[in-house]
C-alpha cells in the first residue's frame, strides 16, 4: 500500500463512484439547506400535548435519530428515544411525536413502525426522498419533509437530522436552533479546508489516521451525553465506506467491562487501534478515566490516537468530530482500494427480503 495514493486527488475521485467526496465538500451548504429551506413549508397543527418523542429508522436514517436524542438530553422537557425495529415501544400513543425517517423511503421496518404509529393514533412527521413512506404519508394527510435525492442515507445526515430540530423549536421544545446551525455551517466550511483531498497527508489529520487504521482493527470510544453518538457513527461509516469491521463503546460504562477484556489473545489485541473521541464538555472524572484507561491498554494495542472535537457550540463539536470519522473512513477505503460509496451486502440483503415475501 502506497500511502502516496491519498494526494492523488484526481485518482480518489475517480474511484469515488457515488460521490461521497463531493457529498462531504458539500455538508456545509446540507447544513444550511437543512435548517432554512427543507422544513420551510411544513405545517404543524396544535393538537394533544406531546410527552415523548421517537425517531424511528434505520442505519444512515437512524443515526440522526440518536444526535437528537443526545442533543436533548439536557435541554429538551421530554425524553426522545430512538426506534431501530419493526415495532414500536408500548408506550407510543396519541402524545408521542414520531419522526419516521427513511431516505429511500422504502426500509421495510420503517415503513412497519410507522404504519404502527397511525394505528396508535401518534403525531407523525416524515423525513424521506420519496418512495412508500411518501406515498404514506400524502395518503394519510401526514406532513413530511421532502429530502434531496441522489446521496448514499449515510452522506444525508444533514438532510435526516437538522430539521428533527426545526420542528423541535417550532413546537417549543428547543431554542437557539438556527444560530447553532449558522455556527455549525461556518465550522464545518473551516474544517474542509484541512481535511479536504487536496490537503496533502502531511497537513490532513483524517488522511494520517486512515494510515494509522489501515490493517488494524478500529476500536472507536467516546463518552456518555457527549460523542458516544459519534463513536457509533465512526464504526459504521469504518463499515460502510471502507467495508472492514469497526467496533464502538462509550465511557464510562467500558471502564466496568470492556478494559478488563485486554489480556489475551495479545496476538489479536495488538491489531487493534483504538481512536479516543474528546470533547471539553466530556465530565471531569470521565477525562481523568479516559487517561488512566491509556495507560492501562498502551502495551496491549498497536495504537491510540486521540481526537478532539473543536467548534463553539456542541452541534459544531459534534459534527467536528462527525466530519473527521466520514473523511477517515473514506480515506480508509483508498487505501483498501475499495469504492467508498456501494453498499452492496446492504442492496442484496433487502433484494433477498424482497424477493421473499416482504413489502
Ligand atoms: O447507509 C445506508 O445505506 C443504510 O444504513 C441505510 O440507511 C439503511 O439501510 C436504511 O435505508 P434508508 O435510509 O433508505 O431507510
Amino acid at each position: 500500500m502506497d500511502a502516496k495514493l491519498l494526494d492523488n486527488v484526481k485518482l480518489l475521485y475517480e474511484k469515488d463512484s457515488k460521490g461521497m467526496l463531493k457529498a462531504l465538500a458539500e455538508l456545509p451548504h446540507q447544513c444550511y439547506l437543512a435548517c432554512w429551506e427543507l422544513p420551510g413549508q411544513l405545517q404543524l397543527e396544535d393538537s394533544v400535548p406531546i410527552s415523548n418523542i421517537v425517531v424511528t429508522g434505520l442505519g444512515g436514517s437512524a443515526i440522526g435519530g440518536d444526535l437528537l436524542r443526545v442533543y436533548c438530553l439536557d435541554r429538551c422537557s421530554v425524553p426522545v428515544l430512538v426506534n431501530r425495529d419493526y415495532n414500536l415501544p408500548a408506550f407510543v400513543g396519541p402524545d408521542t411525536l414520531l419522526f419516521a425517517v427513511s431516505y429511500s423511503g422504502n426500509t421495510e421496518e420503517t415503513l412497519s413502525a410507522y404504519q404502527q404509529a397511525r394505528q396508535k393514533g401518534a403525531r407523525i412527521v416524515a423525513l424521506t426522498t420519496g418512495g412508500q413512506l411518501a406515498e404514506l404519508a400524502q395518503q394519510d394527510g401526514v406532513p413530511w419533509i421532502r429530502i434531496p435525492a441522489g446521496l448514499q442515507p449515510r452522506a444525508a445526515t444533514g438532510f435526516l437530522f437538522i430539521p428533527t430540530l426545526v420542528v423541535l423549536e417550532k413546537l417549543g421544545f428547543l431554542s437557539g436552533v438556527e444560530k447553532e446551525v449558522a455556527e455549525l455551517v461556518e465550522h464545518l466550511k473551516t474544517l474542509q479546508k484541512n481535511l479536504a483531498p487536496e490537503v496533502p497527508l502531511e497537513s490532513n489529520s483524517a488522511k494520517q489516521l486512515a494510515l494509522k487504521l489501515h490493517g488494524r482493527i478500529p476500536v472507536i470510544w467516546g463518552a456518555s451525553g457527549t460523542s458516544e453518538v459519534v463513536a457509533q457513527r465512526w464504526k459504521g461509516q469504518i463499515n460502510e465506506n471502507a467495508k472492514a469491521p469497526a467496533y464502538w463503546n462509550v465511557l464510562p460504562e467500558l471502564n466496568h467491562n470492556e478494559l478488563v477484556g485486554f489480556k489475551v489473545p495479545s496476538e489479536l489485541l495488538s491489531q487493534l487501534h483504538i481512536v479516543i473521541l474528546r470533547d471539553p464538555d466530556d465530565h471531569p472524572r470521565v477525562q481523568k478515566r479516559m487517561a488512566i484507561t491509556k495507560e492501562v491498554i498502551a502495551q496491549s494495542v498497536a495504537g491510540i490516537t486521540e481526537v478532539s472535537a473543536s467548534g463553539g457550540n456542541r452541534l459544531a463539536r459534534a459534527y467536528s468530530l462527525i466530519y473527521s470519522g466520514d473523511y477517515t473512513s473514506v480515506y480508509l477505503a483508498f487505501l483498501y482500494g475499495i469504492d467508498p460509496g456501494p453498499v452492496e451486502v446492504i442492496d442484496y440483503l433487502k433484494q433477498a427480503l424482497a424477493s421473499n415475501g416482504g413489502r
